[in-house]
């Protein structure tokens, strides 16, 4: 198994540290285009191996595709990160056109791979590579709703005071702050509704909390979050390279699910050895079924500036 990440900066480090630690791949390369920097991060990960005890062979590339041939999955960090302020959305004039080029070399030198996109804005980067690429549908995966359901439980858990480990909680929708819907009424701890946990105002605070996940930490650090996002990319390749058939809710492309076509969404998808396999429904009820219609209306208008 071989696994390309391309962009070395904080989130595509992280995700290739993650992936290297559990033994995803025989080979792990990271490419950047800034000058030794993926040479001197895969380096300084080859010397955590004694320590972290894997094998996985770590390769720095400084834009040469050609060493990132015959991958079977590869994941795209490319493109600028949010400053505090800023939406994922008003990133896409700069990030669409790496995007689709990155896509491009990428497929020159592993034309079957399976491609994971984490650049924001996510859903609407996912959309392009997959237009742009020509691909079959399974092999574009969008990363946010794993990262949001992480982001999900870790409030949820500050809430209830229990284990996330214990939580099933997921969102759907786009990865955008006024996009995404943590799916309350569904949500469970071992089982238990945590709507009979917790009253109204707590888990609608909570919502609100996970919604703005992403840009608490962008005012916090200065720039993006990578420790969750690194974390989030690694189970959904894992569950790709050992096709463990896990559900995410991960961004693909509609074409009726969910009452929605031609645009890529985040669902509850299997993943396994091929891609994304299957949509699972959650059968929506009426209000939820309104969120993510308004959900996509908003990220179809950021597809149209494309
Ligand atoms: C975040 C970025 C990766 O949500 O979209 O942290």
């Amino acid at each position: 198994m071989k696994i390309t990440v391309v962009g070395a900066g904080a989130v595509g480090a992280t995700v290739a540290d993650n992936i290297a630690r559990r033994e995803l791949a025989h080979e792990l390369v990271l490419l950047d285009i800034k000058e030794g920097l993926a040479e001197g991060k895969t380096i300084d990960m080859s010397q955590t191996a004694a320590l972290c005890g894997f094998d996985t062979k770590l390769t720095g590339s400084t834009n040469d595709y050609a060493k990132t041939a015959g991958s079977d999955v590869v994941v795209i960090t490319s493109g600028i990160p949010r400053k505090p302020g800023m939406t994922r959305e008003e990133l896409i004039g700069t990030n669409a056109n790496i995007v689709k080029g990155v896509t491009e070399n990428i497929l020159k030198h592993s034309p079957n791979a399976i491609i994971v996109i984490v650049s924001n804005p996510m859903d609407t980067m996912t959309y392009l590579a997959l237009k742009s690429s020509g691909l079959p549908k399974n092999r574009i995966i969008g990363m946010g709703g794993i990262l949001d359901s992480s982001r999900f439980k870790y409030y949820l858990s500050q809430a209830l005071n229990c284990s996330p480990a214990d939580l099933h909680a997921v969102v759907i929708g786009g990865h955008g702050d006024t996009t995404m819907i943590p799916l309350t009424r569904q949500a469970t701890l071992n089982g238990n509704l945590v709507s009979n946990l917790l009253t109204a105002e707590e888990l609608s605070k909570v919502s609100a909390d996970t919604m703005v996940g992403g840009a608490t930490l962008t005012k916090l650090i200065g720039t993006s979050a990578w420790y969750a996002p690194g974390a989030a990319v690694a189970a959904l390749v894992e569950s790709i390279v050992r096709d463990e058939k896990k559900v995410f809710p991960c961004c693909v492309l509609l074409e009726g699910e969910y009452g929605q076509k031609d645009i890529c969404l985040g669902v509850p998808v299997v993943l396994g050895k091929s891609g994304w396999e299957k949509i699972v429904d959650y059968k929506l009820d009426a209000a939820e079924q309104e969120l993510f219609n308004k959900s996509a209306e908003a990220v179809r208008s950021m597809n149209s500036v494309l």
